[in-house]
């Protein structure tokens, strides 16, 4: 089996993967959270920074785009391919409504016709490997037979599919029944992403597609940093290890410049996904966050992990 860590705005950028990938291991390749270019291919100097190779060393990482014009996709491909990267992914998944109302993202699957234009051009221009992370569909996952045969006409290195439709964000049921007809005669391979928390979820996927030896997670590989790990039959996280994680991170993202203002609600972040490993510990949580400068947050922080409420199977739930 073959897994990858989802990318994750906000979440996922070098520092973690760093950490993560030193602590945990697990994963055979990293996606970075969205690049989105404007129409000259200029972009964020934090997300240059973000790939840059010396920030990613020991780690597989894959290039994201978030672009709806071939022109600014291609001189993003072609400054990656000067880095050294031989394949980049195009995002046709992000639900966000302001880049849906832009055609970008999940907004690619509202006009098919300009999707296959676009990629087109991709496709007989780019210097590099192009994959796609794409949804179901925008208002349904029925339209999803129409979005793959536009795929079908491009040689994509891989397509993962986000099983839900745009309209379910994140907390719909993922539609494997509508996965699984796309896997049929395709002609290029498939990576199945959403709704893995758990060892058991890798199971269900498994014995409904027995094909399929790709998966991306992402939410669950937060809320249990050990998932991948576990899932490649190594062992449950511990409490220890957890801390340890939390800690060095912390300590990456200050060493990185990041004053506390900015680094403590990254931390809060992470926290919505541990707390499913604290159960009844909801008052210690509060306390984390509402904490606003350091000394508060590292106050409890402590008194959460030394409470000895830790449960290595506490799933993940949205
Ligand atoms: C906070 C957050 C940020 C995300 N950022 C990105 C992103 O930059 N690019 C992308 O393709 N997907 C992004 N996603 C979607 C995830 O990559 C993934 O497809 C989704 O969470 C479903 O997988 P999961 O159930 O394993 O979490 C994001 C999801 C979340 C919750």
């Amino acid at each position: 089996m073959e897994l990858s860590f989802a990318p994750m705005e906000g979440v996922t950028y070098a520092s973690f993967r760093r950490t993560h990938a030193r602590l945990f291991g697990g994963a055979d390749k990293y996606y970075a959270p969205f690049i989105a270019p404007n129409g000259d291919g200029s972009y964020k100097t934090g997300n240059r920074r973000d790939v840059l190779p010396e920030n990613n060393k020991g780690i597989k990482l894959i290039p994201q785009i978030l672009c709806n014009a071939a022109e600014p996709f291609l001189l993003v491909a072609k400054e990656l391919e000067a880095m050294g990267y031989d394949e980049v992914n195009l995002n046709a998944g992000c639900p966000s409504g302001t880049v849906l109302a832009k055609f970008k993202g999940s907004g690619m699957l509202r006009d098919l016709e300009s999707l296959e234009r676009t990629l087109d051009i991709i496709y007989s221009r780019c210097p590099i490997k192009v994959s796609v992370k794409t949804r179901m569909g925008v208002h349904s996952t029925e339209e999803f037979p129409a979005i793959m045969d536009v795929y079908r006409k491009f040689p994509l290195t891989l397509l993962t599919v986000h099983a839900r439709d745009r309209d379910g964000m994140y907390k719909s049921s993922p539609d494997l029944e509508s996965f699984g007809k796309a896997l049929e005669g395709c002609p290029f391979p498939v990576e199945y992403n959403g709704n893995v928390f758990s060892s058991e979820d890798v199971e269900k996927i498994c014995s409904h597609f027995p094909t399929v030896d790709k998966l991306m997670i992402g939410r669950g590989v937060i809320a249990d940093p050990s998932l991948l790990r576990r899932i490649k039959g190594g062992a449950a996280l511990s409490v220890d290890e957890l801390r340890n994680f939390h800690d060095e991170l912390l300590e990456e993202y200050l060493a990185s410049g990041l004053d506390p203002h900015h680094a403590i609600p990254r931390m809060k972040e992470l926290w919505s996904y541990f707390r499913f490993k604290f159960p009844g510990e909801d008052k210690n949580m509060k306390a984390i966050f509402k904490s606003k400068n350091m000394p508060d947050y590292n106050a409890a922080v402590s008194t959460l992990f030394s409470s000895g409420n830790f449960d290595a199977d506490g799933e993940f739930s949205w």
